[in-house]
């Protein structure tokens, strides 16, 4: 499934034409590509993925010149131009920020979304195929919210800093989130390697990793980005505890439970911290934020409700939610040969 980055039309071919012919500056004109008017499908999200890897991983072979250069940062940003109206639209009417608060506090009963379809009818499979979605983002978990840091001051800076210092394992190495999800992947017998499964993740999947970069990358869009991860962090304890569960009773066991067991805990507590010490000083020290916050909240649940819509869709007409179903085998490795002492294990 690694392997050559594959296109999925125009756009992401003309990326990936771009970037992989050699170093910048060779005085190669990019054909102007296009159209822009799907921005919700596969063609235009991977091209936005591919661009955003440049100043994240990096691609395999492509010269890290790109990142900076002009004639490929005027493609990101025509892509990301129609994205963004798109996640607008979809999110409007975006209510007062409080009212947007109040709403992600307020679990749904009776909930229908992918965790509580993993714990009630889910099989193994779609377990598998729902860690292969959340693999480009866990793998990566808190870098595109890094970009925000330097990007707001005072103790909105210091309490994002504590909530992220936490996902990178709180000065243990071992137990920094994306290493847990690594171990859960194995144990699920996927293979943990960044970005391994790219070809198989489909357009909405990517949506929700691009809106976090690209609000992450644009100071102007600071205050939305405090918004997703609000959502984010504020949503995710009763979802973690959901699916630690569906994935203990589909036989993951201590390694294919560890990420989502920590995530019930953790994420009680950055909620906390998220909503008083993030949301709350970042607005009282820059009221002319909150709007954007409440939209950062409102587009959160546009790309996650999307990406929902697609799985559950899929899965409840007994097809695959990737491009490709996965093997049936279990492809990788023992969670054993994976780094990190056995004792920072559950
Ligand atoms: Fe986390
Ligand atoms: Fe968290």
């Amino acid at each position: 499934m690694s392997g050559p980055l594959r296109p999925r039309g125009p756009l992401s071919a003309a990326v990936l034409g771009l970037v992989t012919a050699g170093p910048p500056g060779a005085g190669r004109l990019l054909a102007p590509p296009g159209p822009f008017d799907d921005p919700w499908g596969e063609d235009h999200q991977l091209a936005l993925f591919l661009c955003y890897e440049l100043h994240d991983r990096g691609l395999p072979g492509v010269h890290p010149g790109w990142e900076w250069e002009p004639e490929l940062l005027t493609l990101r940003r025509a892509l990301e131009r129609p994205f963004l109206a798109a996640v607008r639209a979809a999110a409007e009417p975006v209510p007062p920020l409080p009212e947007a608060l109040e709403r992600l506090l307020l679990e749904p009963a009776g909930g229908t979304g992918p965790s509580h379809h993993l714990l009630a009818v889910g099989d193994r499979t779609q377990a598998r195929e729902y860690l292969v979605h959340r693999s480009l983002y866990h793998l990566k978990e808190a870098d595109p919210q890094l970009w925000l840091l330097p990007r707001i001051h005072g103790p909105a800076q210091a309490v994002l800093l504590a909530i992220t210092f936490d996902e990178y394992g709180a000065g243990r190495p071992e137990r920094a989130h994306a290493l847990l999800f690594a171990r859960m992947m194995a144990a699920f017998g996927l293979d943990p390697a960044y970005r391994h499964y790219l070809d198989l993740v489909p357009a909405s999947s990517l949506a929700v990793v691009n809106l976090m970069t690209l609000f992450g990358l644009h100071r102007a869009l600071r205050g939305a980005a405090v918004g997703q991860f609000a959502a984010i962090e504020i949503t995710s304890s009763p979802g973690a505890a959901r699916l630690a569960a569906a994935l203990d009773r589909l036989g993951g066991g201590p390694d294919g439970t560890l990420f989502y067991r920590e995530h019930v805990e953790a994420d009680a507590v950055h909620e906390q911290l998220v909503r008083r010490g993030v949301i709350a000083e970042l607005v009282s020290a820059e009221p002319e934020t909150a709007q954007d916050v409440a939209f950062g909240i409102a587009a959160a649940e546009v790309v996650d409700g999307r990406f929902a819509e697609h799985l559950l869709g899929c899965w409840r007409s007994g097809r695959s939610s990737l491009r490709s179903p996965l093997p049936d085998l279990p492809d990788l490795p023992d969670p054993a040969t994976l780094p990190g002492p056995a004792a920072a294990r559950d």
